[in-house]
């Protein structure tokens, strides 16, 4: 049984819980969307000591492959599954979707300030996977502004000479994001620990579904994905196990609600 939610707003609500408990109370086949950003077993202090996030390599491995599968369970078919990682551990996590999902999409997002560590390169991206349950049921192609020059405003690439037949809404989206670094600048954070720049969960969320359908993210740490589906009229159900304050504070300009909207209780009734 899940606590009582800590939170409802008019697209949906938000639990104190571990991963597992949450999607464990999720009906099979009924979100659109999953996005999880899951600690990386770092060592990060996430409000349950350092240690609770360094479980070592293959108990973390088989950590992700349980709520991983709990994920592909509660996907309706078509729906889009997101995970978000460093490239060593999304190796992993890919292999394993691979016999329970459709692959779509390795995305790069480039990673700033890093360092190179010993005999290796300098790393310079995260990965988002990017999985359907079978075809797509909804994808939507975004467009980005076209780069400038945060020099001089001008173009930063040439077009070869093609400037003036570019669509005026902007470049396709690709699958190599650099135009967001991972994680959000200090002055924009809620919180210390990692949180990302709301526009990445907000465009796997606007590709891989329509307005009104239930996005999921079982790891909210400051609440990103929630405050994206809000905006972008979609349902969500939310998890963290440690400190919500901050996805409180984040979503405090949403009025809270005394029902569960009526497709998170749907999707609740397991
Ligand atoms: C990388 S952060 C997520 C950041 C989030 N995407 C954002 O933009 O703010 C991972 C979060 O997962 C939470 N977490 C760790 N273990 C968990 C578990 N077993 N169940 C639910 N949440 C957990 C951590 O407390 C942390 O806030």
């Amino acid at each position: 049984m899940l606590p009582k939610p800590l939170l409802v707003t008019a697209g949906g609500a938000l639990f104190r819980s571990d991963c597992l408990r949450l999607l464990g109370a999720v009906a099979d086949d009924s979100v659109a969307c999953v996005f999880a950003d899951p600690p990386f077993d770092l060592g990060k202090d996430y409000g349950g000591g350092s240690r609770a996030d360094q479980r070592g390599e293959e108990a973390y491995l088989a950590w992700c492959k349980s709520w991983l599968d709990e994920c592909c369970r509660v996907l309706m078919p078509g729906g889009a599954l997101f995970v978000y990682n460093l490239p060593r551990w999304l190796l992993s996590i890919g292999a394993h979707l691979l016999g329970r999902l459709e692959f779509r999409h390795w995305i790069a997002l480039t990673m700033k300030s890093t360092y190179p560590r010993g005999q290796r390169l300098y790393p310079a991206h995260y990965g988002l996977l990017y999985f359907t349950k079978g075809p797509p049921r909804a994808f939507h192609k975004l467009r980005v502004p076209v780069p400038v020059c945060r020099h001089c405003g001008g173009d930063s690439k040439d077009y070869g000479g093609h400037r003036s037949a570019l669509n005026p809404e902007g470049l396709s989206l690709t699958d190599f994001w650099e135009d967001t670094s991972p994680v959000r600048h200090r002055k924009f954070k809620t919180r210390a620990a990692n949180e990302l720049k709301p526009m990445i969960p907000r465009r796997a969320i606007e590709m891989s579904t329509v307005p009104g359908d239930l996005v999921l993210d079982p790891f909210g740490g400051g609440g990103s994905t929630y405050e994206a589906a809000e905006e972008l009229g979609r349902n969500w159900i939310g998890g963290e196990l440690a400190d919500c304050a901050p996805i409180l504070e984040r979503l405090s300009r949403f009025p809270s609600r005394a029902r569960l909207p009526a497709p998170v209780r749907a999707a609740l009734r397991r």
